[in-house]
């Protein structure tokens, strides 16, 4: 198959392009060294700057990228803003604590985490600050030209939005032993409701006071130097110092990396994710300064507040977190931390939502937890998806197990087992995909990743393909029957045949008059048939060709079904979030949907008992519980924000499927449809007539005066003569499988009066229904109990007196 292998390479190449994390080429030599230069006397100016240099109010400008008075902009809000952070900073530590923090003061803070790579998540709102000072329009001329009145990416124009920050300490730098400032990076999510996927993504370098708990970021772009000028924006002068002296180490550090080769890029501390250098077709982006503050650890009280922490005690916790031992002295508490943006290009002032401008029960800044917590609550919650995999996989088995048989196998929707290994091998890939970007979770990940691929290749492909031979087969009989119908123009195949009354008008053999009851059954056989299996030797070649070659079109449709899957949902990441939103509900609903196939064919077969009632319970609960989790519960661990309307919706879905299902049990598979939708099918559970007893009573039947049994049966009908009717409305027959009599309702003779359906049937009618239920009658006319014939048919679809055929339940 050529095109399936073609595809598969389109797809590789496809995924090769599709991550483009590879670092771009270095740009042009000439170009890097006059960077390099720019970089270099950057850091000389570093070196030489004081505190109060860059004081824009004062008309002091620095000669530097972005801080030069043509640069045009918006410093004269700087004030305000550091202003603005003072008073965030006082209501977190108090007065005494800002002094202290502000003072450079080591020692004397509320007990603070110091190591602080972890996350934080909240919302945010636009500061007052910014209402009354306009940013002056920018000098487009004193940037390269490429960015003459082209629009900014990453404007921030809404009034509110959800902010999502993670923090990494930077391995190598230690910090400065007297001014205790840590290199961090962080790694922000901002959105509001223009921006397209999770939000804007930004990448920051700064320094974290360990101390004080106080952090500054910002962005570093070509029109604006930030990181070579991150101390000029600190709070006081003794931060300024110690983000001079820390900076002083780390960029020299890097620039002479980036002088001997080691590190290629033009930007280092680029703001754009994945390491985007910005060149000619990258759109200018806003700049960012972040000025953030940790709150005071706190233990949580019962009644919701917080009490203060002892400093060892955490330091303590901190350690056990970071090399667990197993002994916490106590559950660990968030981490807190209030934020406030500046732009100084765009303009804008964005601040954390929470106290003291809004209720505590609104918002609470930015709350998240260290990085270890996250790991450890992963790590538990993909367990529990492992277990549910295992689960699953153990359900797949016994359903397996319990259709084993053809006929088993033949009732069993195919898009039902289908659609649940759709859903497996999505979860396969999706923890693939996760693994590979966290290395942290990499082994739990790529366990249940495993699980789930175990899942779709052991149980349900397998399981598919098993039921998938055997309907095609089937499929492929009747296609046979039908051509052999067509090509045979002898009315001796018409079914009214056997329908009308009386064996005499039969001009069939026995066999084949045996083969068809009350009408309704589409199967016929022909007439030179005697068993099904010598049809199976005459056409084997091209058999076995077509099912090879259909087989592997199976198997090509689902995992190009599922490529299309992965990468559409890969892509949807991107897209809006009432549109991704819309996506994914669309997704799940298409997903719960797994019992509608098996409903439709039920009802078009006319068939019950095709899957075990543990497994339709199980998988409905099993394959639910995911949904609930990343619908309903808050802080879960791909941040999904909760929808309980979504999912109550989704719930009803898969729960009126089950009682469809539960109903086709019941009330039999065609209840939902009239009749005359589907086509007929046989009916094991005929209504006996004493009138119609020729045609449609079993053999065996001994009331009337009619010939008695039909053909080679004879012998077994004079036995069954004796137990015949005790009274008028049941008779007894013999149940050749268990030995035991069957006690049979009869609506006996003349009961219908003229009109066939007269009153005294119809109120029959409703006593009949249930009683129906315990007899089958085969095509045949061979009567049985119903759990004694249904537990025959698993085994093989042939009735086991004459050995005829029987269409499947
Ligand atoms: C940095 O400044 C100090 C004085 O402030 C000076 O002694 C030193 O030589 C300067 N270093 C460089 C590399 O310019
Ligand atoms: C600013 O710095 C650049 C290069 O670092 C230098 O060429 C230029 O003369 C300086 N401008 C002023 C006004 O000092
Ligand atoms: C804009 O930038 C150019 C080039 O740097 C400079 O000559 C001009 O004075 C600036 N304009 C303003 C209004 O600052
Ligand atoms: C901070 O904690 C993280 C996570 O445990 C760890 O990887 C990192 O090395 C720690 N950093 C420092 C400076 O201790
Ligand atoms: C910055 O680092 C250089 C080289 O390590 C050193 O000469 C200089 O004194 C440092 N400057 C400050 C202000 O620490
Ligand atoms: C940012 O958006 C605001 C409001 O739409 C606009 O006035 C401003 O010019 C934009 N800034 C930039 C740099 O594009």
């Amino acid at each position: 198959m050529a095109t399936p292998r073609g595809l598969w390479l389109i797809i590789i190449v496809l995924i090769f392009f599709y991550f483009p994390n590879t670092p771009q080429p270095p740009d042009g030599q000439r170009e890097f060294d006059r960077t390099l230069d720019l970089e270099t006397s950057a850091l000389d100016l570093l070196n030489r700057t004081r505190y109060g240099d860059f004081n824009p109010r004062a008309n002091h400008w620095l000669n530097i990228t972005g801080l030069r008075q043509s640069d045009g902009l918006a410093w004269h809000m700087l004030d305000a803003v550091r202003k603005r952070a003072v008073e965030q900073m006082k209501y977190v530590l108090g007065p005494e604590g800002t002094r202290r923090a502000l003072g450079g003061v080591r020692e004397g803070f509320p007990a603070m985490y110091h190591n602080i790579s972890g996350y934080v998540r909240g919302s945010w709102v636009r500061s007052k600050v910014g209402e009354s000072l306009q940013p002056p329009p920018l000098n487009f001329s004193a940037l390269p030209d490429r960015f003459a009145g082209s629009h900014f990416h990453r404007n921030i124009t809404g009034d509110e939005g959800d902010v999502h920050l993670d923090f990494t300490l930077d391995r190598g730098s230690k910090p400065d032993e007297t001014t205790l400032m840590h290199g961090l990076r962080g790694d922000l999510t901002i959105s509001d409701q223009t921006s397209y996927g999770n939000g804007w993504e930004v990448k920051l370098y700064g320094g974290f006071f360990v101390n004080s708990g106080s952090i500054l970021l910002t962005t570093t772009s070509e029109r604006f130097a930030g990181i070579f000028s991150l101390p000029n924006f600190a709070l006081s002068q003794t931060m300024f110092s110690a983000a001079k002296s820390s900076l002083n180490s780390t960029l020299r550090e890097a620039v002479h990396q980036q002088r001997t080769g080691a590190i290629r890029f033009k930007n280092p501390w680029t703001s754009l994710p994945d390491g985007v250098q910005e060149s000619a077709g990258v759109p200018p982006h806003c700049d960012m300064i972040v000025y953030l503050q940790q709150h005071p650890v706190q233990a949580r009280l019962p009644n919701g507040a917080g009490s203060p922490l002892d400093a060892s005690l955490v330091d303590q916790l901190e350690y056990e977190l970071r090399y667990p031992e197993g002994h916490r002295v106590l559950p660990p508490p968030k981490l807190a931390i209030s934020m406030l943006i500046f732009s100084p290009d765009c303009g804008f002032v964005l601040e954390s939502k929470g106290p003291p401008d809004f209720g505590r029960r609104e918002a609470l800044h930015l709350v998240g937890s260290k990085i270890e917590l996250y790991y450890e609550m992963s790590r538990r919650h993909v367990f529990a998806f492992a277990c549910i995999l295992a689960a699953q996989g153990l359900l797949m088995m016994t359903q397996m197990k319990h259709a084993s048989t053809p006929s088993t196998r033949s009732r069993i929707s195919m898009y039902t087992i289908a659609l649940l290994s759709l859903g497996d091998g999505f979860v396969a890939f999706a923890f693939l995909f996760f693994g590979m970007i966290s290395n942290e979770l990499f082994p739990v990940l790529l366990t249940a990743s495993f699980f789930a691929f175990l899942a779709v290749t052991i149980f349900d492909l397998r399981f598919l393909l098993d039921i998938w031979t055997v309907q095609v087969q089937e499929r492929q009989r009747l296609d046979r029957q039908r051509a052999a119908q067509s090509a045979d123009s002898r009315p001796a195949v018409q079914i009214p045949i056997i329908t009308a009354a009386g064996a005499d008008t039969l001009p069939l053999p026995v066999s084949m008059s045996q083969a068809i009851s009350s009408g309704a059954t589409p199967v016929t056989l022909p007439p030179d048939q005697d068993s099904p299996s010598d049809t199976t030797p005459t056409t084997p070649p091209t058999d076995a060709a077509t099912t090879r070659h259909e087989l592997s079109s199976v198997y090509g449709r689902f995992y190009l079904l599922l490529l299309t899957l992965i990468f559409l949902s890969l892509n949807a990441s991107s897209w809006s979030p009432p549109l991704r939103s819309c996506y994914i509900n669309t997704l799940s609903l298409a997903y719960l949907s797994i019992w509608w196939p098996q409903i439709a064919r039920n009802t078009l077969r006319n068939c019950r008992k095709s899957l075990e009632w543990k497994f339709v319970a199980g998988q409905s609960v099993l394959r639910f519980a995911p949904f609930v989790y990343f619908y309903a519960v808050e802080g879960n661990v791909a941040w999904a924000k909760t929808d309980r309307r979504a999912l109550v919706v989704l719930a009803a879905w898969l729960w009126v499927q089950v009682w469809v299902l539960l109903l086709q049990e019941v009330l039999g598979p065609r209840w939902l449809v009239p009749a005359a939708w589907v086509p007929p099918a046989y009916d094991y559970h005929p209504l006996l007539r004493e009138d119609e007893e020729d045609s449609s009573m079993p053999i065996g039947f001994s009331g009337g005066a009619s010939g008695g049994a039909v053909g080679g049966e004879a012998s077994s009908g004079a036995e069954h003569a004796e137990h015949a009717e005790h009274d008028k409305h049941t008779r007894t027959f013999d149940c050749a499988i268990c030995m035991q009599d069957i006690e049979v309702p009869v609506v006996p003779k003349g009961g219908g009066g003229e009109g066939g359906s007269s009153s005294g049937v119809s109120s029959g009618v409703g006593s009949f229904f249930l009683s129906r239920r315990a007899y089958m009658v085969t095509p045949c006319r061979h009567i049985f109990h119903t759990q004694c014939l249904e537990a025959a048919m698993r085994y093989r679809l042939q009735c086991p007196i004459c050995r005829e055929r029987l269409p499947p339940l």
